[in-house]
């Protein structure tokens, strides 16, 4: 699929496995997410720019890679985008951070935005919004329509598990936002559910189902 990479390294299929096993603890549900959300940073910034910077090494001086341009905004959709920020901000800890309140009415799977906070200058910054779920994508549609409204033009989203339902309709309303994910799954359910998926993802991390 055009603008959509499928991170299927052993390690992120292995650990994405235990955490659709709905035997997995909540504890474990939530570590596992931390691990994966390094291997998918690592894929995320693949292809960042870099530039050189002279550097004195014990030896002698080099011209040495460093990341080009100013530091990197990750995007946490609120309340799941979170179990996946924690680990990319153990990558990069110079990240600035954006946070986006997003939940789905149950009844219209329709976005309500309840919070948006993000640093003044996105325009500047390459934005990497995070959501562990791409389902009817009506989350990601909106979070990353907020996201251009404040000035952001250079956007990546980042999830774990993706409906093709949802990457068709992402792709449509945002074709400039490459997409990266750890599985495309079957099909959303009657619900709204991407299946076999993994439930909900927030009531998974934090127990509240
Ligand atoms: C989940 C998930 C996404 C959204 C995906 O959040 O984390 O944000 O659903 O569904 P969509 O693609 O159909 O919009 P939820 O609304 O359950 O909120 P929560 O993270 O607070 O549990
Ligand atoms: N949100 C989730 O947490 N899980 C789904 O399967 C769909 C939306």
């Amino acid at each position: 699929m055009n603008g959509v990479t499928v991170v299927d390294h052993p390690l992120v299929q292995h650990k994405l496995t235990i955490m659709r096993d709905k035997e997995t603890s909540t504890a474990s549900f939530r570590r596992l997410l931390r691990e994966i959300s390094l291997l998918l940073c690592y894929e995320v910034t693949r292809e960042l720019d870099l530039t050189t910077r002279t550097i004195e090494t014990p030896l002698m001086t080099m011209e040495a890679p460093t990341l080009e341009g100013k530091k990197l905004v990750f995007a946490s959709v609120l309340r799941a985008g979170n179990g996946l920020l924690d680990g990319m901000l153990d990558l990069v800890p110079a990240a600035r951070v954006a946070h986006i309140g997003l939940y789905r009415d149950h009844d219209t799977l329709e976005a309500v935005e309840y919070f948006f906070k993000a640093p003044g200058d996105l325009e500047d910054r390459l934005v990497i919004v995070v959501d562990p779920m791409l389902a009817t994508a009506n989350s990601a549609i909106a979070a990353v329509d907020k996201l251009k409204q404040r000035g952001a033009t250079n956007v990546r989203f980042l999830c774990l598990l993706a409906a093709p339902e949802g990457i068709e309709r992402f792709t449509s309303a945002h074709p400039d936002v490459p997409v990266f994910t750890a599985s495309i799954d079957e099909k959303l359910n009657e619900k709204g559910y991407i299946v076999p998926g993994l439930g909900d993802a927030g009531d998974r991390m934090y127990g509240t189902k």
